[in-house]
């Protein structure tokens, strides 16, 4: 029997067959499975979907308080659909499935740091190599980025965290490559976190590593240049989207989404953005997960005119820039990386709940959650701050929590409150 239950109700053990709302409302990619673990749960109940049908016949748990029997085949109207997207993402995916050419043996993170910054070397080689070409005005060899697209997949399929933190620190006269090979690994990272199948995510490395090769059509002085650009600097950049595209347009082999992204990297949700000026929902899944990589990994590397924020500080900034992103995209792609934006509920491995204060070191995690909730308890306690760090003592952030699962009363208020309180020294 179908039941239709709010997510606040799901339980582990329930059998999901279909969610309620746009396809991409919803925290999963996959038409029908059983919740089996926690955070499968969390991002359900943390989802913005009105609900949800369960399958009773295939879950190991009844639910509790069904909305109603759901009518099969058909999903209830979404609560909010502002900037639907287009729901067609696989019809960029390659044909073929994607060989693996490594064993995805776990080696520890040092281990993996050595095997990442081989994939790094190659790929950030290939990436000078493909520019230098590209400015003699030959073809994109768009095969030869598939292996390296897929190393860089598999090294950070067996850890991210090793592959990510590495190509973050770069040198500021090598940034226009490694940046693209950054931009390779956030994409695939992102891709696998939203459920996107293989030939898709490997589709969108390849697209992170093409997808700024218009590049060349702007000088190096203008592209290295400390300080603000003139109006017709300015010109000259806004014009590599179109200049990649028409190189990559003319190239054999270039998969559609590495089009789509190298195009259309650059446009803002709201429409002030660059070539088009696309706005809501005539920009594509990847075209906002693209807008959101490229920026992300430039505002966290160092540049010539400015310092690298940490990632906690570019997620905070990035989701105070209204219009600029997909805001329920930029959640789901913060969750991939597992850094939170500043003020954001998580819950920690202790079993508390906190807020993210902010940054607290150089370590990808490192951050200070102020805990004020015992989830085990349920009571609350006097704030306190906990340091996250990667470290095997240390407590970790296991995710995004709900205020609205919590039923905290009047939630922004509180947290505003504990945000701006005094602790004791
Ligand atoms: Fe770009
Ligand atoms: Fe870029």
């Amino acid at each position: 029997m179908l039941v239709r239950i709010k997510p606040e109700d799901v339980e582990i053990g329930m059998f999901v067959h279909a969610f309620d709302g746009s396809w991409f409302d919803h925290p999963f990619w996959t038409k029908h499975f059983r919740i089996e673990t926690a955070e499968q749960l969390l991002r359900i109940r943390n989802s913005s979907i009105d609900g949800l049908v369960i399958d009773q016949s295939r879950s190991s748990v009844a639910a509790a308080e069904p909305l109603s029997r759901a009518p099969v085949g058909r999903s209830a109207p979404s609560r909010e659909a502002p900037l639907p997207v287009r729901r067609e993402p696989m019809a960029f995916a390659a044909k073929a499935v994607p060989q693996r050419d490594e064993p995805r043996r776990k080696l520890g993170y040092n281990g993996e740091c050595r095997r990442a910054r081989q994939a790094i070397d190659r790929s950030h080689d290939a990436v000078v190599d493909m520019f230098e070409k590209a400015r003699l005005g030959r073809a994109v060899e768009a095969r030869r980025m598939v292996p390296l697209a897929r190393a860089i997949g598999n090294s950070i399929e067996r850890d991210a965290k090793a592959l990510i933190n590495l190509v973050r620190l770069k040198e500021k006269d090598e940034y226009t490559y490694l940046h693209s090979v950054s931009v390779c690994a956030l994409m695939m990272n992102f891709a696998r976190h939203l459920g996107l199948e293989e030939p898709v995510v490997q589709d969108l490395g390849v697209a992170g590593l093409l997808h700024d090769v218009g590049k060349v059509a702007i000088s190096e002085a203008i592209l290295n240049k400390n300080g603000s650009l003139s109006e017709g600097e300015f010109l000259s950049v806004k014009r590599h989207p179109l200049a990649g595209h028409a190189l990559l347009e003319s190239s054999p082999g270039v998969p559609k989404a590495a089009l789509e992204v190298c195009l259309r990297h650059h446009e803002k949700l709201d429409g002030r953005g660059y070539p088009d000026g696309l706005r809501g929902e005539a920009l594509s899944l990847f075209a906002r997960m693209g807008a959101i990589c490229d920026v992300y990994d430039a505002v966290t590397s160092d540049r010539p005119y400015k310092n690298a924020w940490t990632p906690c500080d570019a997620l905070t900034e990035m989701k105070g820039w209204a219009g600029h992103f997909d805001e329920g995209l930029l959640d789901r792609f913060a969750d991939s990386l597992g850094i939170y934006p500043v003020g954001t509920l998580v819950r920690l491995s202790t079993g508390e709940l906190g807020l993210v204060m902010g940054s607290d070191g150089e370590a990808y995690e490192d951050v200070v959650v102020r805990v004020f909730f015992d989830c085990d308890t349920l009571a609350e306690c006097a704030p306190f701050e906990r340091a996250i760090a990667p470290s095997a003592e240390n407590p970790r952030i296991l995710g995004r929590d709900s205020p609205t699962f919590w039923r905290f009363p009047d939630w922004e208020m509180m947290r505003l409150e504990l945000m701006a309180a005094d602790l004791p020294g």
